[in-house]
């Protein structure tokens, strides 16, 4: 044992401490943890011997007992305020000229930071060590949340000494500030969670406020928070001249804050720095609600005083909202290139950070069960990255009577009768039975290239298997990518062979639109459902933000359809599919069809002698014709091969559809 307890346990507390600023504050650590461990162990074993050593600061002190009391109430030494929102720059600019008026004839010069998204704490210190930790509570009292705050490891118990200012070391210096989890901790802990089959929590934000309401410092120790200071505040308020001059001194006393704070004379500053971080704001390590624009002389500040909970001299400046919330209206399941059942929640039109958003992946029944979503409920939704809407929570208190929980396998079972699906052992997701990614694959290649889609007629199906087999074509749009010393290395294939299946791909680069529909193979989407798409629609973009509604609303689509054609354009990766076609220089184009039928619909019945059935279809449409597979009120024609059944002439009595038999309809084709 030491000779000197009591001085050994000063300097490895000091020490500690250091290496603690080091790696929690600086992100620079100086020595590896093993080190820090074991200086930590020699600590902790002086203090078991010594116990009156203990200091409240010191390193081994973090975690406490239980808090049994609970919570105690605190009054704040000066009320939290909050701050009122402006969202571009004509609210900016009403905002200092408001405070122009107030104090006219002084010049402005402004301060600006980013906004965490977390809960707010008062830290109090005094003489240097930390003595309490408050949540904002109604503004007026907080929470005693020490204990759990003492366990956050970028909040020092003991301010850092640092040259110029000294004076923050005595008396009472109080620090706000946000505490929050970083993205990667909380990506971290859910994705244990995940693994160990434990829901998922939902958002870093609420994670955070509900772990520092934890009775037992030990959970919250466990839970990885940090905390970033943006106020400083003494008795004495010319202590802190400026908002900028806090933030140096938070740095200098070892007190984590964000280093993008910036100052600026004009407003013209101020708007650059939003439009700056609009965009980067996505990669920082926590999650942002906006920025903060405040004056930068307190002075200024105190003197323009508080309007209810609200300075005059700050606000928050939000973005356009990341988050919107809106009405489940259908949760329908696609079915991937590989089997994959995946479902998705179709939801009724909202914006969110700026585009449509109408439909998300749920990505399997785990998910659904996680988020509880019922069709009818409101769901809240957001952007993740900004780019991918996902469904963030659904608001219980809006969920309609009766709701029910969703059954996956039923719903399954409902929209895809003929087929059976398992669940792999350990996988998430349910498959179709009996298939296999390339067995699948390969009949979607197959199909996109057959006589009705894209045409290509070298593309068959031993060259389809022979493609996908040698991995060179994983999706549809990978047959665009096939080169021809690729298939040359492959047996099937010599030079006169392999060049004319490259050139017969690239001649279909510009395929019709109707064509490259029907082609996708989406269930439900035969020829001539893909043309009564195209010509509704005229653009692949125009058909892929379709709502089920507007699907609905083209003669000839029923439920079923719309709902098959929404959820295949919501699957994430048909969406990427689409992308990598337009990325390969695939263009589909539309060509609308007029000629003497256009307005007439057809139905063929039984077999005629001079043309298949197929045939006729095509004459048809080329004349701008619609060929029907069912006698409907709207037929105009019943062309009939041979003596029409029973059911379809009273079909087209009803509907006043004319019967003609072949040699007519032969001669509306001529005319
Ligand atoms: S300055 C008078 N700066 O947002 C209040 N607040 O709506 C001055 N917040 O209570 C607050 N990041 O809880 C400020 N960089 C930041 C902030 C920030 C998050 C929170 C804080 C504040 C609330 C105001």
């Amino acid at each position: 044992m030491q000779s000197q307890p009591d001085k050994r346990a000063k300097e490895l507390r000091e020490l500690l401490s250091k290496f603690s600023y080091e790696y929690h504050v600086l992100d620079l650590p100086s020595v590896n943890d093993a080190v820090y461990d074991s200086l930590f162990g020699e600590l902790k074993s002086i203090e078991a011997e010594h116990p009156e050593l203990i200091t409240s600061d010191s390193p081994t002190q973090r975690v406490g007992g239980e808090l049994l009391g609970g919570f105690k109430k605190v009054t704040h030494s000066s009320r939290m305020l909050s701050l009122n929102d402006v969202f571009d720059r004509a609210d900016v600019e009403a905002w200092v000229v408001r405070m122009d008026k107030l104090l006219p004839g002084t010049r402005h010069e402004f301060f600006t930071d980013i906004k965490m998204d977390g809960l707010a704490c008062a830290l109090a210190y005094q003489d240097g060590v930390l003595q309490q930790a408050v949540t904002r509570g109604d503004s007026f009292v907080g929470e005693d949340v020490t204990a759990n705050v003492r366990t956050i490891k970028n909040v020092p118990l003991r301010l850092r000494d640092a040259e110029g200012f000294e004076k923050f070391l005595t008396g009472k210096t109080e620090i706000r500030g946000e505490i929050v989890m970083l993205k990667k901790d909380f990506n971290a802990l859910n994705k244990k969670r995940r693994a160990a089959g434990e829901p998922e929590f939902a958002n870093p934000r609420n994670l955070a406020a509900g772990t520092i309401r934890q009775l037992d410092p030990k959970l919250v120790a466990a839970r990885p928070l940090s905390f970033r200071a943006y106020d400083l505040l003494r008795d004495e308020p010319t202590d802190v001249p400026t908002n900028m001059f806090a933030y140096e001194a938070l740095s200098a006393l070892g007190i984590s804050r964000n280093q993008e704070a910036s100052t600026f004379t004009d407003l013209n500053g101020v708007m650059k720095f939003i439009d700056e971080w609009s965009d980067k704001r996505l990669d920082l390590p926590f999650n942002t609600d906006g920025l903060v624009v405040k004056v930068n002389d307190r002075a200024q500040f105190a003197k323009l005083g508080v309007v209810g909970k609200q300075p005059r001299a700050a606000v928050a400046y939000k973005y356009a909202a990341e988050q919107a919330t809106t009405i489940v209206k259908d949760i329908v399941i696609s079915i991937g290139r590989t089997g994959a059942a995946t479902p998705v929640a179709v939801f009724d039109p909202v914006v969110v950070a700026g585009t449509t958003v109408q439909h998300a992946s749920l990505h399997n029944a785990d998910e659904i069960a996680r988020l509880d979503v019922r069709i009818g409920d409101t769901a809240i939704i957001f952007k993740a990255g900004d780019i991918i809407p996902k469904l963030e929570s659904i608001v219980l208190e809006l969920r309609p009577k009766g709701a029910k929980p969703f059954d996956f396998l039923e719903a399954l079972k409902h929209q895809y009768p003929e087929l059976s699906f398992y669940r792999p052992d350990g996988e998430v997701v349910y498959r179709v039975e009996g298939v296999t990614g390339p067995l699948l694959l390969t009949k979607a290649v197959e199909h996109f290239a057959s006589k009705g889609a894209l045409d290509i007629d070298t593309l068959g199906e031993k060259n389809v298997i022979a493609l996908v087999d040698a991995g060179l074509v994983k999706d549809l749009a990978d047959i665009y990518t096939v080169t021809k010393s690729q298939l040359l290395e492959l047996d099937r294939f010599a030079d006169i062979s392999a060049g004319k299946l490259v050139d017969a791909i690239a001649d279909k680069k510009t395929p019709l639109l109707e064509r490259f529909v029907y082609g996708l193979g989406i269930r439900h989407v035969g020829t001539q459902t893909a043309i009564d798409l195209v010509n509704a629609f005229g653009t692949l973009e125009k058909l892929q933000a379709a709502t089920i509604d507007e699907l609905k609303d083209i003669d000839g689509i029923g439920e079923v359809v719309a709902e098959s054609v929404a959820a295949w354009f919501a699957d994430p990766d048909n969406e990427a599919l689409i992308f990598k076609f337009a990325e390969l220089g695939v263009k589909p184009v539309f060509e609308k069809k007029t000629g003497p039928l256009t307005g007439q619909n057809f139905v063929v019945t039984g077999t005629l002698e001079t043309l298949s059935r197929d045939e006729a279809a095509d004459k048809i449409r080329t004349l701008g014709g619609t060929f029907q597979s069912a006698v409907a009120k709207d037929t105009t024609y019943l062309v009939a091969g041979g003596k029409v059944g029973g059911s379809k002439l009273k079909k087209a009595e009803a509907y006043g559809t004319k019967i003609i038999d072949e040699q007519a309809f032969v001669k509306l084709l001529e005319e």
